[in-house]
């Protein structure tokens, strides 16, 4: 079973990286991604191009027949899964769409414009090795903060402070706390992620996002991080709230 979900973007990497596929279409090489399969699921949101949807598809008669059967209990009709004939019908545009080289190329060159043409050295980016988002190494940017001061968490929000754009941590918040200890789990890993929707901006957009970062990253050694001032019982990184620290004091 495949989660195809970002398979078109995936096709374009095997395509740029992989020797004997260079010639290829993107959408030649996901038929032979997906011949190795007996069925997938794909959610419409991200290579869909659309902002609701998904669906699941199987090679296998009796599968879809108990998979058609549990949609109707749970979802809707098995013919549309509950969802609503225009946003079927813009999913159906958005696969053939996304299937496009050129689409696809204008796509991860736009991620690739943020990158490396204007952050590149001057921000630690970390090597990109996706297609929908750069992402910083928030412990290379503010390696003065302690992981209990949220340092991803932090760069997120002066970013957010410096320029009204939204980007979303990957570190210790995501990672919760240990259910016995009660501890925060301490990921290697400490990001920030800048996604991005596709087809929505510009490269105005981007250089003004790439601007917002190298200023942050100019000023980084102001930064106190933060501390929690609210943790929900589940999936904290949705809904915890925090402050900015006056002094570099770590939180707990
Ligand atoms: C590879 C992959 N599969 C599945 C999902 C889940 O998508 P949804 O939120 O529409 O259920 C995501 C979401 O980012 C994803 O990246």
């Amino acid at each position: 079973m495949l989660d195809a979900t970002r398979a078109v973007e995936n096709a374009d990497f095997i395509a740029r990286r992989e020797a004997g596929y260079e010639s290829r279409t993107v959408a030649q090489i996901l038929k032979e991604f997906c011949s190795h399969t007996d069925g997938c699921t794909m959610s419409g949101k991200k290579d869909a191009l659309v902002t609701i949807g998904g669906w699941l598809a199987l090679n296998d008669e009796d599968r879809y027949e108990k998979a058609g059967n549990f949609v109707v209990v749970y979802e809707g009709l098995h013919t549309c899964g509950g969802m609503a004939d225009r946003d079927m019908e813009a999913m159906a545009r958005g696969i053939v769409e996304s299937l496009a080289d050129e689409h696809i190329r204008a796509r991860l060159g736009q991620v690739g414009y943020l990158d490396h043409k204007r952050m590149g050295a001057r921000a630690p980016v970390v090597r990109r090795i996706v297609g929908h988002a750069v992402y910083l190494d928030a412990r290379a940017f503010e390696p003065h903060l302690d992981p209990g001061q949220f340092p991803a968490q932090s760069l997120a929000a002066d970013r957010r402070v410096d320029c009204g754009v939204r980007a979303m941590q990957r570190g210790i918040v995501s990672t919760g706390r240990d259910r016995k200890s009660g501890q925060h789990h301490r990921p290697a890993l400490e990001l920030v992620r800048l996604t991005i929707p596709r087809r929505i901006y510009t490269h105005a957009h981007m250089d003004l996002t790439a601007e917002s970062v190298i200023d942050v990253c100019a000023r980084r050694s102001d930064a106190r991080g933060l501390k929690r001032v609210y943790e929900p019982r589940y999936l904290r990184f949705l809904q915890a709230r925090f402050e900015r620290l006056s002094t570099v004091a770590s939180a707990r």
